[in-house]
């Protein structure tokens, strides 16, 4: 079977993994990590969060600095990104699991909250893992995936980048955009991203917001209520 991204990331080697870490140590990766960050405590106070595709862990210490109340929970399917985020993570209580989101092992309606950022469009079975994420999470509440859009204005994200590029290092100008490229060539369109979430649990109750994050108008916020 073809995938979307999911086995290129159980074998992601090590050295790949602590690149990965080192561009999203961008100052800019850094201001959107605490953009979403801000948002999340802002829909929650207490209680259980888990972040999926979690990567480095970057936005579980954000999360932690904003509100150390809430307990953390992060999964990756990538057991060189896991090693990462135990690495990042280090000193703050969190629990990271490897597995797939397609069939995780989180009790019936856990979580208080769900997130996700830039890895949905990775999941190889999309329908199954959101229907996982309604199972694990409780009634009347929601999850949050950040997701880009491959349908947004080219123009205004080439300006956006330049002026964001200007504050970095070179490593990071000659290498961020080709990542993001790279990211934005995979990405779903919005009318395929609905078509997904209308064939699970959630259809009926789901937002598709535009956002700009650090600067780039390329973000979705989608929000999925589980609700009776
Ligand atoms: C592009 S990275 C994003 C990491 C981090 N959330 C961020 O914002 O930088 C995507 C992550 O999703 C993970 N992933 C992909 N498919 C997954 C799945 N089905 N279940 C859990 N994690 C998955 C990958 O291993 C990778 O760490």
């Amino acid at each position: 079977m073809s995938t979307r991204g999911e086995k290129h990331f159980i074998k992601f080697p090590k050295f790949a993994a602590n690149l990965y870490d080192y561009l999203m140590s961008a100052k800019a990766i850094r201001f959107q990590i605490n953009e979403i960050a801000e948002y999340l405590v802002s829909k929650i106070h207490q209680g259980r969060l888990l972040d999926v595709g979690t990567g480095h862990g970057r936005l579980l210490i954000a999360i932690n600095k904003l509100n150390p109340k809430i307990e953390l929970y992060g999964l990756d399917i990538s057991e060189s990104m896991i090693q990462l985020a135990r690495k990042n993570l280090a000193g703050i209580p969190v629990d990271i699991r490897w597995g797939n989101i397609r069939k995780s092992d989180y009790n019936d309606n856990f979580f208080d909250i769900v997130t996700c950022t830039g890895s949905f469009y990775l999941w190889d079975h999309p329908e199954e893992g959101l229907e996982e994420i309604y199972r694990i999470l409780k009634f009347n509440h929601s999850t949050y995936l950040f997701e880009t859009y491959r349908e947004h204005d080219k123009e205004k994200v080439r300006k956006a980048l330049k002026s964001s590029l200007r504050q970095e290092n070179l490593f990071i100008r000659l290498f961020g955009p080709f990542s993001l490229k790279k990211q934005l060539s995979m990405t779903y369109k919005i009318p395929e991203i609905e078509s997904i979430i209308k064939k699970t649990s959630f259809k009926n109750s789901y937002k598709i917001n535009k956002i700009t994050l650090s600067g780039l108008p390329i973000w979705l916020r989608i929000e999925l209520k589980k609700s009776n």
